[in-house]
């Protein structure tokens, strides 16, 4: 593998996408191929996966079949978009991955993080995000700014001590392993975090050019 794996993570309302789209374009101005994605998503089965999970249902999911669908969806990603971007050198800016597993089934949901590494383990082997940005925000911000956008899917529909776990999982993850993860505060103006951002890039560069 050659390319670059970058992953955007956060509560629902942090700017993901509109920083998503800004990061691209800074990178597109380098010459550089980015390949521009989402999970769950990002293939047309994929986001038939990601139907399931966001949609209300009489039927209560539970935990588990939620955690081998974000799994399946990931599979397929994958095997389709994923691999074979970074194999032919490609920088994939992807909003969220198995960060977000942990997250929100491991701190949301509360589902024991060995289940989800080994899950981790048997649809990844050994592909790993390069660089996790994680766009951090006091809950109550994120749940208004979800709020504003609409009606609620699934996992918005949570409440407040759902989205702290979520959170402090994001942070943990973080803490643990330095070099892999960016905390980008998400609070401030978005001028501000595209400061931040760019202040990044060099390095981002750097790396995906080798
Ligand atoms: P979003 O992409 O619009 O932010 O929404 C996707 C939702 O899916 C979001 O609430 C987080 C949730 N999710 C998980 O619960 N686990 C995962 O592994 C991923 C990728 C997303």
């Amino acid at each position: 593998m050659t390319g670059l794996f970058i992953t955007l993570e956060g509560p629902e309302g942090a700017g993901k996408s509109t920083n998503r789209e800004f990061l691209a374009q800074r990178l597109r101005e380098h010459d550089l191929e980015v390949v521009l994605t989402r999970e769950p998503g990002g293939t047309p089965l994929a986001e038939r996966i990601r139907e399931l999970l966001l949609a209300h249902s009489d039927e209560a999911m539970a935990a588990d079949t939620e955690l081998l669908l974000v799994f399946a969806a990931r599979a397929q990603h994958l095997a389709e978009v994923i691999r074979p971007a970074l194999q032919r050198g490609a920088i994939v800016l992807c909003d969220r991955f198995t960060d977000a597993t942990y997250a929100y089934q491991g701190g949301g949901r509360g589902l024991p993080e060995a289940r989800i590494a080994e899950l981790e383990r048997f649809v990844q082997g050994d592909l790993n995000p390069d660089l996790t940005l994680i766009f951090d925000l006091p809950v109550e911000i994120g749940l208004s700014r979800a709020a504003a956008r609409g009606r609620l899917d699934r996992f918005e529909q949570e409440g407040r001590a759902f989205f702290e776990a979520v959170r402090l999982a994001y942070l943990r993850r973080a803490e643990a392993l330095p070099e892999r993860y960016r905390i980008v505060d998400a609070a401030q103006s978005l001028t501000q975090v595209q400061r931040d951002l760019d202040s990044l890039l060099p390095q981002i560069v750097e790396r995906a050019r080798g």
